[in-house]
Order: C-alpha cells, then sequence, then structure tokens
C-alpha cells in the first residue's frame, strides 16, 4: 500500500545489486574527496556519459585540488566549455581556493560542503555520504523516481511534501555506515534499469517490492504536472573574420551565466539594426553588415528558454581595441567558448 514503510530487504538487494551491476566510474575507484567532488560538480545537471571525457581532460589538466585552485580562470573555463552552466566552474575554482587555504583539508561533515561555493543541498549530500561515510540520502531526480515507483506516491513529483515522504521513506531503510553505497546504487539503478519511460522491471533488483509495478503501470509514476513550453529567444550575433580568417570574440563580464567566457558579439533580438548598437559595443568597434542572408542558425535549450542564434557575416572599419576582445580561430579557438557561439563558428564555410 502506497504510504506503508519499506521493508529493509529493499535497502540489502540494492546494494547487493549495486556491488555486481554498479557502473565502474573512474571517482569510484579511489574514494579521494578532490575526484569525488570534482565529478559530483559535473554532474549537476549533466549526465554520466556527457561528464565522462570532461572528467578526464580536468584531471590531467588539474590532478589536485593545489593545481585547480592556482589556474588562470581562463584555463579553468577553456577545460570546462562544452559542458555549460558555467558558474559551476567559478565556483569550482573558489572552492579549491578555500579548501587548498585550509591546508588542502577538505570538509569533514555535510554542513562543512554545503558551505562551499556552488554546492547545494543535495551535492553536500551526496558528498558527505560518499566522502565522509555521513548516513544521509541524496535525493537526486533518479533516487526520486525510484522512491516514487517503489512507494507508488501518487504525488505531484516537483512538490515538496511528495519529496518529503519520499526522502523520509529512503532515510528510514538507509543502511547505516553505507549511506554513500546506497546513494550511488540508487543513482544507478535509476539511470540503468528504472529509466523514466522504459523501465527494465524484468531485471530490477527489487521488483518484488516495488509497489509502481503491483499497479501494472510503473510509468505512470512518479506524478509530474505539465509544465508550460519553454519561450523561444532571438539573437542576433556577428561574425567579424580578419585576413587571417580569425574571428572576433569578446570576453564576457565575470557574472552570468556565461561569465569569463569568450563569445562572438551577440545581441537579443531578431533584426541586425535594433542589434547594432549592443552588438558594436560588445566588438569594440563600429560594424557594417556583409549580407542581409544570414551565414548560419543554431539553436540551443536552456532551462527556461530555447535561444535561436541567427549570424551574419559583419565587417569592422578599425581594428577593435580593449583587452576585451581578441581574434581567434574559429576551429580551434584556445579559449572558453560556449556551446551555441562554438557551433556557430564550426558551421562558418573556411
Ligand atoms: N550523479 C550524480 N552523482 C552521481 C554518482 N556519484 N554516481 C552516478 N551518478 C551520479
Amino acid at each position: 500500500m502506497p504510504g506503508e514503510s519499506l521493508r529493509p530487504e529493499v535497502a540489502e538487494a540494492v546494494l547487493h545489486w549495486y556491488a555486481a551491476a554498479g557502473r565502474p566510474l573512474p571517482w569510484r575507484t579511489s574514494l579521494d574527496p578532490y575526484s569525488v567532488w570534482l565529478s559530483e560538480i559535473m554532474l549537476q545537471q549533466t549526465s554520466v556519459k556527457a561528464v565522462l571525457p570532461y572528467y578526464r581532460r580536468f584531471r590531467a589538466a588539474f590532478p589536485d585540488v593545489s593545481a585547480l585552485a592556482a589556474a588562470p580562470l581562463d584555463d579553468v573555463l577553456r577545460e570546462w566549455a562544452g559542458l555549460g552552466y558555467y558558474a559551476r566552474a567559478r565556483n569550482l575554482q573558489a572552492a579549491a581556493q578555500r579548501i587548498a587555504a585550509n591546508g588542502g583539508r577538505f570538509p569533514a561533515d555535510r554542513a562543512a560542503w554545503r558551505a562551499l561555493p556552488g554546492i547545494g543541498e543535495y551535492t553536500a549530500a551526496a558528498l558527505a555520504s560518499i566522502v565522509n561515510g555521513e548516513d544521509v540520502i541524496a535525493l537526486d531526480g533518479n533516487l526520486m523516481r525510484v522512491g516514487a515507483r517503489i512507494t507508488a506516491d501518487d504525488g505531484d513529483i516537483e512538490a515538496p511534501s511528495t519529496r518529503n515522504r519520499i526522502a523520509g521513506a529512503l532515510r528510514a531503510i538507509l543502511p547505516h555506515g553505507h549511506a554513500g553505497d546506497f546513494n550511488q546504487a540508487m543513482m544507478d539503478l535509476g539511470a540503468t534499469v528504472c529509466l523514466p519511460r522504459a523501465p527494465r522491471c524484468d531485471v530490477c533488483p527489487i521488483r518484488d517490492f516495488c509497489r509502481a509495478l503491483a499497479t501494472g503501470a510503473p510509468v505512470a509514476f512518479p506524478v509530474r504536472s505539465a509544465k508550460p513550453a519553454r519561450a523561444r529567444r532571438d539573437f542576433v550575433v556577428a561574425v567579424v573574420r580578419n585576413d587571417a580568417g580569425r574571428v572576433l570574440v569578446a570576453r564576457q563580464p565575470d557574472r552570468g551565466i556565461w561569465g569569463g567566457l569568450w563569445v562572438l558579439p551577440f545581441a537579443e533580438g531578431r533584426r541586425w539594426a535594433a542589434a547594432l548598437p549592443a552588438l558594436e559595443e560588445m566588438a569594440a568597434t563600429p560594424l557594417d553588415r556583409g549580407s542581409a542572408r544570414s551565414l548560419a542558425r543554431v539553436e540551443h535549450g536552456f532551462t527556461h528558454f530555447i535561444g535561436r542564434y541567427t549570424a551574419y557575416a559583419a565587417m569592422s572599419a578599425r581594428a577593435p581595441r580593449g583587452h576585451r576582445v581578441r581574434w581567434v580561430d574559429p576551429r580551434v579557438p584556445g579559449v572558453g567558448v560556449p556551446v551555441p557561439h562554438a557551433r556557430i563558428m564550426r558551421a562558418l564555410p573556411r
């Protein structure tokens, strides 16, 4: 019955399954705090598959917390470019500097993790359980889905009350001293077996305990009320090239989603003429459009909107000035460039 507490055998079965079928991820082989912390920050809003190549590259570029703390921010952002949500990279480095200043000692419990930049409730719980062995549930999307299914919770999954009920049900079976494994086992179960649309109940280690499966319609859980569609926003992008075929990029101020990254001059709007003053300000030079035909168009989904970027060839009357602009090879920019701008650069005729 929904509402009835879960049996402790559920946790045992999950841990048993994890020992045999858990994913062999690089940050799991050693439990060193630097690896686990880096992986958890990268995994915020990003899938394991997308993270893996970045994780390896980033580890090679910054092998430990003091290397990361001492690196120029531009280098950190370059290695991060493509993962998105760049505030994560800036916060990661700010936290590295605090840890380095603390003699390289990582936090010892959830509250101390939570106090670092870029670490919210979920990440603090994940880190405290994996790194420090603290008995806490790390309730990510996977645990919410698995939890909603095994308890057949029919509350709206976005509602705090549903979240609290699921957290409570899981906390009640949390195996003392094994929270890190339990959390990661549940994440893996959600990512590989208890899939959102096509759960593989036939291979599920806890199918005998699953109340959603018992209803005959496991995909009816979790219950989600309809969300409004994301709005689309248009942007005009100026592609200024020099004689060597390089393109002009401008450094974004340190704040905002693309803080510290290098972008093609862009401005919100659909029309070149209306966007021009903002484009010129970003390019630090007067601009003329080369042709009315666009060079490339790229769409990119953000959390709250879909951006549509239309790029035009542009000419600059004089060389741009200042340290906030530079020329880069559009194929190999060598600086951190956000994904939609990198896609435009790759789409340019050579
Ligand atoms: N997502 C976030 N943290 C994770 C972890 N430690 N293992 C698998 N998926 C995750």
